[in-house]
């Protein structure tokens, strides 16, 4: 058995969609376990280019089981959306298994997401009003709906009195808005649960048994280290946990079955949303790669902001996740870059710092420190073997895997499944 976690090491967007798609022909079982339709992951095959927000990734490999696990916050509307336009690979309930834990995105946490952004003003977080947050506030509090609820609708009605008590006297008192009528989200989920209840099981227990069979398992992280709610640049993170944490606690899998922690790293910084982004840089220069890498978010549209690779986040992602390997994603947008730079640490009253500090206003005070490296100036998109890149991208490599900790073992050199540089096999 090999369970393999790829992880995003950045603020998201670092390209797992094409690892995963690349990694998942060789596996038996691919598992998404946190977030939700926040992300797009951005997946070109022989069927053509697509952005998945809930599916997972490994659902092009039509001899795996793909798994929606615990930890995901699962929008039904989404899926069945992403489900009708992947009807040619004919998603039936044994290729796609939705846990009975995972907890509903309802309509009104997307309202709520969007009140609550409105009501913080300057300090909004920038979310992406898919009604995450929400979701994971009322798992926290313990009045969610899960997707098991959704399968006897006999009950659903009683369960909807809770959560519909509370959010309505939020919509009408706080929010001074119309409430939510009941008959109409029951209709709906009503709906909603003929298509998709036939895929809901208990999760952990079909990948238990997986693990006994030996099948090889891919668990498809979304977001990124730095977005997670405990150690990502908080409170301008996700509302999950992206990270290996989030692997265990989002799929039942116990810590001794995890093989391989993969990180992946652009290799260079976006990021999409507020929040501090130490390595920002130049304007112009922002837009251009920018402009280049068509940085642009998979569910948005909004525009990333691009920045140099920053040591400190990367060495703490490695930290708090253990990257038993690293990907070094989008290499090929650098090809035509003058000089690179890599922030190697930060300088804080005059003291180096490794690591980024936890509270985000010492964070802004962080002055990154940066190691200037010529570029290679030419093309890397159509190399696949580590020894044929220029001198100069292979120190550029080199320099980044000092400073991440974990051996590089795969680069991306363009968006096609043939574009990568294997180094060594992850598993
Ligand atoms: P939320 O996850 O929609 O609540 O958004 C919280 C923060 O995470 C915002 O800064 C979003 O831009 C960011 N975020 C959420 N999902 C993604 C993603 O898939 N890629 C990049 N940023 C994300």
């Amino acid at each position: 058995m090999v369970a393999i976690a790829i992880i995003g090491a950045q603020w998201g967007d670092e390209g797992k969609g094409k690892i995963v798609d690349l990694l998942s022909g060789k596996a038996q079982m691919i598992v998404r376990y946190s977030g939700g339709a926040n992300a797009g992951h951005t997946v070109v095959n022989e069927h053509g280019e697509f952005r998945l927000h809930l599916v997972p990734v490994g659902i092009f490999n039509t001899n795996a089981t793909c798994v929606i696990s615990n930890g995901v916050a699962l929008d039904p509307e989404s899926l069945l959306e992403e489900l009708d336009n992947l009807d040619f690979l004919n998603v039936t309930p044994e290729r796609l298994l939705i846990s009975d834990r995972a907890q509903i995105v309802l309509p009104y946490h997307k309202l709520l997401d969007s009140l609550e952004e409105g009501r913080r003003g300057d300090n909004a977080i920038g979310t992406t009003l898919r009604g995450i947050g929400p979701a994971y506030v009322d798992k926290t509090a313990r009045r969610g709906i899960r997707a098991g609820d959704l399968k006897d609708l006999t009950t659903l009605r009683d369960k909807l009195q809770a959560p519909l008590n509370y959010v309505n006297s939020l919509l009408t008192k706080v929010y001074e808005t119309a409430p939510i009528s009941e008959d109409e989200l029951y209709e709906n989920l009503s709906k909603i649960s003929q298509r998709i209840a036939p895929h809901i099981v208990q999760t952990e227990l079909v990948i238990h048994e997986a693990i006994q069979q030996g099948k090889s398992i891919l668990l498809e992280g979304a977001q990124g280290a730095l977005l997670d709610l405990d150690f990502g640049t908080y409170p301008y993170v996700t509302s999950s946990h992206p990270g290996a944490g989030g692997a265990y606690q989002g799929t039942g899998i116990n810590p001794s079955n995890i093989d391989h922690v993969v990180g992946i790293f652009k290799a260079y910084c976006t990021r999409v949303g507020a929040g501090p982004f130490p390595t920002l840089m130049e304007p112009d220069f922002d837009a251009l790669i920018r402009e280049k890498a068509g940085e642009y978010g998979a569910t948005t549209g909004r525009p990333r902001s691009c920045g140099w690779f920053d040591g400190p986040m990367a060495r703490l992602a490695t930290l708090v996740n253990g990257f038993t390997s690293a990907a070094i994603a989008r290499l090929d947008v650098l090809d035509d870059v003058e000089k690179i730079k890599i922030c190697t640490h930060y300088e804080l009253d005059g003291e180096p710092l490794l690591y980024p500090p936890s509270d985000p206003a010492t964070l802004e005070k962080c002055k990154p420190i940066y190691e200037e490296l010529p570029g290679w100036k030419g093309p890397t998109s159509n190399i696949n073997n580590f020894q044929d890149l220029p001198e100069l991208t292979k120190n550029y490599v080199n320099r980044l895997e000092e400073i991440i900790g974990a051996p590089i073992d795969l680069l991306s050199v363009g968006p096609r499944r043939e574009q990568n540089i294997v180094i060594r096999e992850f598993s």
